[in-house]
């Protein structure tokens, strides 16, 4: 049964013991990866968050009793070895940091024993996910999962080292607050003593960091948790963390300054990356006309070519009507794949159509010079000839137009693009390519409210050269807003925040909050900002997708210790559960339960 560790005090990590530990006496502990018993001699593989350790037990020095015990042992279970260190006597193994020693063992505990694990306890498993997460706490053994935990602690470590050099203060903000306009759905929290009223779990800290900049703390910073009541993806999690942060006195070179002195700060400490600096810039319109995208995967070409002007008089219905209805048409060319079977362009054109895309036209320049297309017939030779050579056009290439709604036809035509560079492996993991993208749009429409919304948040400056098209064309205003993408992904965002009475109150208005509104949910940061409020700027990391990106992951579950699957429940706990009545009732809460008639 369970042996205590008592007169035993661990020594080293499995793989702390190094060939100048030859000849001394080590204790280690950990679990059981594997055991070989060749009769007089028994092998032990430990392993702990380090790595792994060759154990091995000798009859000559443990006797029969501790032969068996040493027999005994099976996969996982916990134990601790004393042992003298040892340059190892067969074959060497390359594969581990210790691969040259042993502990020849004199002193075997067990621990604790273990039932057999659901899946085995290895890098690269083949395992169901939904298994894997239920039993997450066996997983985390795993070698992937505890390198990228490590590296997530690591890089928090060094998050917290650049920050205090530059001057940034740590200062945590509520968890229980009232809900913040950062567009997504709130998580609620009911009260108890004010019946009826409810908390929300911030979706980020906008306003506290702001009210600190008004408080004075100049330079503030939080490794923050932050909730969202969002459909989840690959890279979003109901609860996620942000590296938070803001700043007074300054402007968007500020900002940006420091944040990519930060990205490679921490890119060369943790994982030894140089990220040349400075991070090359792009307008979100000219990330929209290249790549059809604001956050370009600039690891590949594949740009996006507007072709409305060569196509605007031609016989083919679908660019003309497109055209005709305020659209655009463009295309993308995949080099060298003219010889795509149309099978696999088939496959293209319904992609494109799950993106809402009416369909895909596609051009396949042969390598004698003439063409297989889907509407070619429609276009003179003339045309076809400008088309082919606006798009870059030679023998081999494949060209992909779409002509639709411009968003649409960025929206599809971004996705495309992506789909074609993974399906020829040209993404690379090991390769980071930083950009940022700056002058966003102010507001977006949306169709669902009918209204225009702030594309960031509605405290983000409008650009100075664009604030007398405030009331006349709002939709036109562009934002001293940035994002910092990395890859393809949107890793971080922010701006310069509107510290102007006259400015917000316009902002409200374009939102269509009347005074009452606005003084209803942010008056604590409107009144604030009436006893003298610094200019400031800030910006928020996405930590786990940082971390992703980081680890070579393709998805954020992969860097969370605990995370929640696509229906924002956590398989290993349950939650979310109901709860027992007497707990709802003290929240004079009722449960409207829609009972199905049996
Ligand atoms: P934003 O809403 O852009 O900005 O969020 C900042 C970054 O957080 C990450 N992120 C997420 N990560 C995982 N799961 C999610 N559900 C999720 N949602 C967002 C993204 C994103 O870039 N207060 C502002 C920042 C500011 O203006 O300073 C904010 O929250 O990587
Ligand atoms: P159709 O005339 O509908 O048979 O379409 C002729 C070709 O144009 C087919 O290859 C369609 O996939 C393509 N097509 C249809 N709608 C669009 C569109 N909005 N944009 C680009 N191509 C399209």
């Amino acid at each position: 049964m369970a042996e205590s560790m008592r007169g035993m005090k661990r020594s080293h990590r499995c793989t702390e013991v190094t060939r100048a530990d030859i000849g001394q006496t080590v204790t280690v502990m950990g679990w059981v990866q594997k055991r070989r018993n060749l009769g007089n001699l028994i092998f032990i593989d430990l392993r702990d968050r380090s790595g792994l350790l060759q154990i091995v037990f000798d009859s000559a020095d443990v006797g029969d009793a501790g032969m068996e015990k040493a027999a005994s042992l099976r996969s996982e279970y916990v134990i601790a070895v004393s042992g003298i260190v040892e340059k190892r006597g067969g074959a060497v193994n390359e594969n581990l940091a210790t691969g040259e020693l042993e502990i020849q063992a004199k002193e075997l505990r067990i621990l604790s024993e273990a039932q057999t694990p659901p899946f085995p306890i290895e890098e690269n498993i083949q395992t169901r996910d939904e298994l894997r997460l239920k039993y997450r706490y066996l997983d985390l053994r795993r070698p992937n999962l505890q390198r990228n935990l490590m590296l997530r602690s690591h890089v928090a470590t060094e998050v917290r080292k650049f920050m205090a050099q530059e001057g940034f203060l740590e200062i945590e903000t509520p968890v229980l607050v009232k809900s913040t306009p950062e567009g997504a759905r709130d998580y609620l929290v009911p009260s108890r003593i004010h019946p009826g009223s409810f908390y929300a779990l911030p979706q980020s800290p906008q306003l506290f960091k702001q009210l600190l900049m008004c408080s004075g703390y100049d330079r503030y910073f939080q490794i923050a948790k932050c909730f969202r009541d969002e459909d989840l993806r690959a890279d979003r999690q109901p609860e996620f963390t942000q590296i938070d942060m803001e700043l007074s006195f300054v402007d968007i070179d500020d900002v940006i300054d420091v944040n990519e002195r930060l990205l490679a700060h921490i890119f060369k400490e943790a994982i030894g990356v140089e990220v040349p600096l400075p991070i090359p810039r792009m307008t979100w319109q000219e990330a929209m006309d290249r790549y059809g995208s604001d956050k370009p995967d600039t690891r590949f070409g594949m740009e996006l070519h507007d072709v409305s002007e060569i196509v605007k008089d031609c016989g083919f219905g679908v660019f003309t009507g497109a055209l005709a209805a305020g659209g655009s048409v463009r295309g993308i060319n995949a080099k060298g794949q003219g010889g795509m079977p149309r099978k696999k362009i088939d496959a293209l054109v319904e992609f494109a159509k799950g993106y809402g895309a009416k369909g895909l036209a596609y051009l396949c320049v042969n390598p004698d010079g003439s063409y297989k297309s889907s509407f070619a017939k429609f276009l003179t030779e003339e045309e076809l000839h400008a088309l082919v050579e606006a798009m870059e056009g030679e023998p081999g290439d494949l060209l992909l137009f779409a002509a639709d709604r411009t968003k649409l036809v960025w929206e599809v035509l971004g996705a495309l693009r992506l789909e074609i560079a993974k399906n020829l492996g040209l993404l690379k993991k090991d390769e980071y390519k930083f950009l940022w993208i700056t002058e966003f749009p102010l507001f977006e429409w949306s169709d669902e409210q009918n209204r225009l919304v702030a594309m960031h948040h509605p405290f983000t400056m409008p650009m100075e050269e664009d604030l007398d098209r405030l009331d006349t064309d709002p939709a036109s205003v562009r934002a001293k807003a940035y994002d910092i993408t990395l890859n393809g992904n949107e890793i971080g965002g922010g701006s310069v925040r509107i510290f102007q009475d006259d400015i917000q109150e316009k902002m409200f208005e374009i939102l269509g909050f009347t005074k009452e509104e606005a003084q209803e949910r942010f008056g604590f940061l409107l009144d604030a900002f009436k006893y003298g409020v610094p200019p400031h700027a800030g910006l928020a990391y996405g930590l786990d997708r940082l971390i992703m990106l980081m680890a070579q992951e393709d998805s954020i579950r992969e860097v969370i210790a605990f995370p929640k699957v696509k229906d924002a429940s956590c398989l290993m706990s349950g939650a979310p559960d109901v709860v027992d009545e007497k707990q709802l009732e003290e929240l004079s809460i009722a449960v409207r339960a829609e009972q199905e008639e049996a």
